[in-house]
């Protein structure tokens, strides 16, 4: 199948992150430090691994942190490289993208994650791209996105990353109607974005990472306001769906919600019990909190 190939993404980053107050209210809540970097980066190294060559940023008010942390650090730099500490230095200067490679666009009202990838259109162009959620922090080898990429390539059209969770959770989520598993993926037959509970027509989650054929902004344009008042990016996939087929995967991997201040401690603890450096000196030091009287 000739299929064009995924190069950008846009990370939508203006929400407020109110259920992480206090830490939100002056950093933006994508700069968070998951274990030894924000975890806007983690999702970055995610899409990059992917194939991504292209980042664009839908921001709001407040998040300039975001654009200083992908650009250079002069002072810092110029610090280090004065103390001779050279290992931070070569690290600060292999995280730094290639130049051109980031875009930002503002998101001037919060309307909605319709709206936030809607903001993108003209950064994006004709072409598939990727949507990656950086709340939704996951852990897997091979990432998520190139999980999903493996999909693409062999069914082509839309594609979107779920996973099971709880019933009664499914109302804080979109929920996917789908069909039997084929391969890697199996075909969504329906979708609705935070169903009561009795309305969930399975117990998968859309999860926060999507692939999306350019036609998607077409329906975004004219997308009324669904659930909770917001133009829904659930809502207007559904029409695309008229037209265009939408594949679910279920990938495999450890799923971190860094919007909740239980899925927040779980990802630190879990980003950090992995690294390879740190990682087993974190868990003897869990051990040792665990058994504090
Ligand atoms: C968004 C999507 C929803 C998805 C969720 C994943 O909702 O609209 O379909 O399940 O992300 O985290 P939000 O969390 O912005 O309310």
């Amino acid at each position: 199948m000739g299929m064009k190939k995924i190069r950008k993404a846009v990370l939508p980053v203006a929400g407020f992150g109110t259920r992480v107050l206090p830490a939100t209210k002056s950093l933006p809540k994508e700069m968070l430090p998951v274990f030894d970097r924000p975890a806007v980066h983690w999702v970055v190294e995610e899409a990059l691994e992917a194939g991504i060559e292209h980042f664009v940023f839908v921001t709001g008010r407040n998040k300039n942190a975001i654009e200083d942390y992908f650009d250079r650090a002069y002072e810092l730099e110029e610090s280090l490289r004065r103390a001779g500490k050279t290992v931070q230095l070569k690290m600060l200067e292999d995280m730094l993208p290639e130049a051109g490679s980031k875009s930002f666009v503002r998101q001037q009202s919060p309307l909605g994650l319709g709206h936030a990838v809607w903001c993108a259109r003209d950064i994006i162009g004709y072409e598939p791209f990727a949507v990656l959620l950086p709340d939704v922090l996951i852990q897997s080898s091979p990432s998520c996105l190139t999980q999903m990429m493996a999909a693409y390539h062999e069914v082509g059209g839309n594609v979107i990353a779920v996973d099971p969770v709880r019933g009664d959770q499914v109302s804080d989520y979109g929920v996917i109607a789908h069909g039997p598993q084929m391969g890697k993926s199996m075909a969504v037959t329906g979708m609705i974005e935070k169903p009561a509970r009795d309305q969930a027509p399975s117990n998968l989650r859309i999860t926060g990472r999507y692939i999306l054929q350019p036609e998607i902004f077409h329906y975004l344009e004219t997308q009324p306001r669904g659930a909770g008042g917001e133009i829904q990016l659930t809502d207007a996939m559904l029409r695309l769906m008229g037209s265009q087929a939408f594949y679910a995967v279920e990938f495999e991997g450890q799923e971190f919600d860094c919007g909740t201040k239980l899925g927040y401690a779980q990802a630190f603890v879990g980003y950090a019990l992995k690294d390879l450096e740190w990682g087993q000196a974190v868990r003897t030091m869990m051990e040792q909190l665990l058994t504090r009287p």
